[in-house]
């Protein structure tokens, strides 16, 4: 059986300009969203990633016509009819969940399974289930299907326990088409929440508030459909700073939004580096030692966010001093941290926190991406590591990078994909954790 691998060259300073890629986040419940209207949408900058062609599958799946071409999905909602998402696109990724909201809005049913996803420990979706019951649904379990019905879907004063994102986006796409006003209380903050609203906006949904704490929305009897482009993506213009400050020299992003960033920029600057901000743009001068940051909290936005969590983990392993990170939204995200004690870092694990004490210098390794950002974080720890790692699990990268290989080497970066036979792996020797 073939793998794909990516041979990386450390040492390489990083320079040079990167557009960032459109976010992941929003393209996902917003392609979701797109069933809500009864006009085409078209998408611009929707990144090309595995969890974007799995949601397009979802869609054509259900009767509706989605088409990819470069950055742009042309969605036709027009022939809408299916009510069932397949166990297996509903295993592909944990956003298949974010198709529950709008199905039931359009359809008033939806007939589904667990979603699957990266492994972060527990990932439930009661909260989901639990809004949409708020809001007439009815749902019931048979033969491992969640089975949910909404004869009248009706708004709800909604306060949630936690503010989670995807429910909070789910209860904003049932409530554009449902009778009367929905109240959502402690909902999440993320910007891509404020992007979908600003969608289902122009679409002609009846929205205030979102990407802030309470959420209002007026239900309409319908949508039309638009032409959105998608924000960029955090998360992605984060690691390409991560994978600058590991590996040294200066890098400027175009077209981010540094606003929506600030707690994690904020954190790269404590670490030593120096940043510049100017309008869409972010400078990075990654030419000075770094130093330990005492502590680092990942929270719920504007908090410090959990996806940048094993990132900023990668940029500490070298630096001077002791960091101290504690993940609060995930119960399981340090499984990279293994891999990169392969790496020679210095990291012990307990429970929720990781105390990473700064090495001189990571080494080449022979490292498996065992989730999304776990993944990029250790292609950024390779990037400045002496000598060459091969990273393996890839699919994991390709769920949320657009072309993260090609990007990398118009840095400056010396990175080869390439598939290879598995025998070839047993020559590396046992590995602790299957890949
Ligand atoms: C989204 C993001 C993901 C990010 C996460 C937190 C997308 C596609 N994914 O994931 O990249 O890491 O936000 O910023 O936007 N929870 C429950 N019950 C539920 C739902 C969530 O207990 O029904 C818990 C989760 O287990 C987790 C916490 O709430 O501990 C936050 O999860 P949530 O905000 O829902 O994350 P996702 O929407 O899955």
């Amino acid at each position: 059986m073939a793998e794909e691998i990516l041979r990386i060259t450390g040492g390489q300073k990083l320079r040079g300009e990167i557009t960032v890629q459109g976010a992941k986040n929003s393209a996902l419940p917003i392609m979701a969203a797109s069933m809500l209207c009864s006009g085409e949408t078209v998408l611009h900058n929707v990144p090309r990633l595995t969890d974007v062609y799995a949601a397009s599958r979802i869609l054509n799946h259900l009767g509706l016509r989605c088409k990819m071409e470069q950055t742009t999905a042309v969605i036709d909602p027009a022939g809408i009819s299916e009510t069932e998402i397949p166990d297996a696109d509903m295993r592909a990724m944990r956003s298949s969940i974010m198709f529950l909201g709008p199905m039931l809005g359009r359809l008033k049913q939806c007939v589904l399974t667990m979603p699957g996803g990266c492994e972060l420990g527990p990932r439930p979706i009661d909260l989901h289930l639990d809004a949409m019951r708020q809001m007439g649904v009815q749902i019931r379990e048979a033969q491992g299907k969640i089975i949910c019905t909404a004869e009248h879907l009706h708004g709800a004063r909604i306060p949630l326990p936690i503010p989670s994102v995807g429910a909070t986006e789910n209860i904003i796409m049932a409530a554009v088409l449902a009778d009367g006003e929905t109240v959502l209380t402690n909902a999440a903050r993320e910007p891509e929440i404020a992007d979908l609203g600003a969608f289902l906006n122009q679409c002609g949904a009846k929205i205030s508030g979102a990407g802030e704490g309470t959420v209002t929305v007026s239900g309409t009897a319908s949508l039309h459909g638009t032409e959105y482009t998608v924000m960029p993506d955090r998360i992605a213009a984060f690691t390409w700073l991560c994978a600058c400050a590991c590996a040294g020299g200066t890098l400027c992003l175009r077209g981010a939004v540094p606003r929506d960033m600030e707690s994690s920029l904020s954190v790269l600057r404590a670490s030593g580096c120096r940043l510049g901000i100017c309008r869409d743009r972010i400078y990075l001068d990654g030419g000075q030692p770094l130093r330990s940051v005492r502590y680092i909290r990942t929270m719920p936005h504007p908090g410090f966010p959990t996806d940048a969590q094993a990132l900023i983990g990668a940029v500490l392993c070298t630096a001077h001093g002791t960091s101290m990170i504690e993940e609060t939204v995930f119960e399981s995200r340090y499984k990279h941290v293994g891999e990169l004690l392969r790496m020679g870092a210095d990291i012990r694990v307990s429970g929720r926190t990781a105390v990473i004490t700064g090495v001189p210098a990571l080494h080449g390794a022979d490292v498996c991406a065992m989730d999304l950002r776990g993944g990029a974080a250790l292609a950024c720890a390779a990037a400045g590591a002496e000598g060459e790692s091969i990273l393996r699990g890839l699919p994991h990268l390709d769920r949320g990078y657009d072309g993260f290989t090609e990007t990398f080497n118009s840095i400056g970066g010396i990175a080869k994909r390439m598939a290879i036979s598995t025998p070839n792996r047993e020559k590396n020797g046992p590995r602790k954790q299957k890949c």
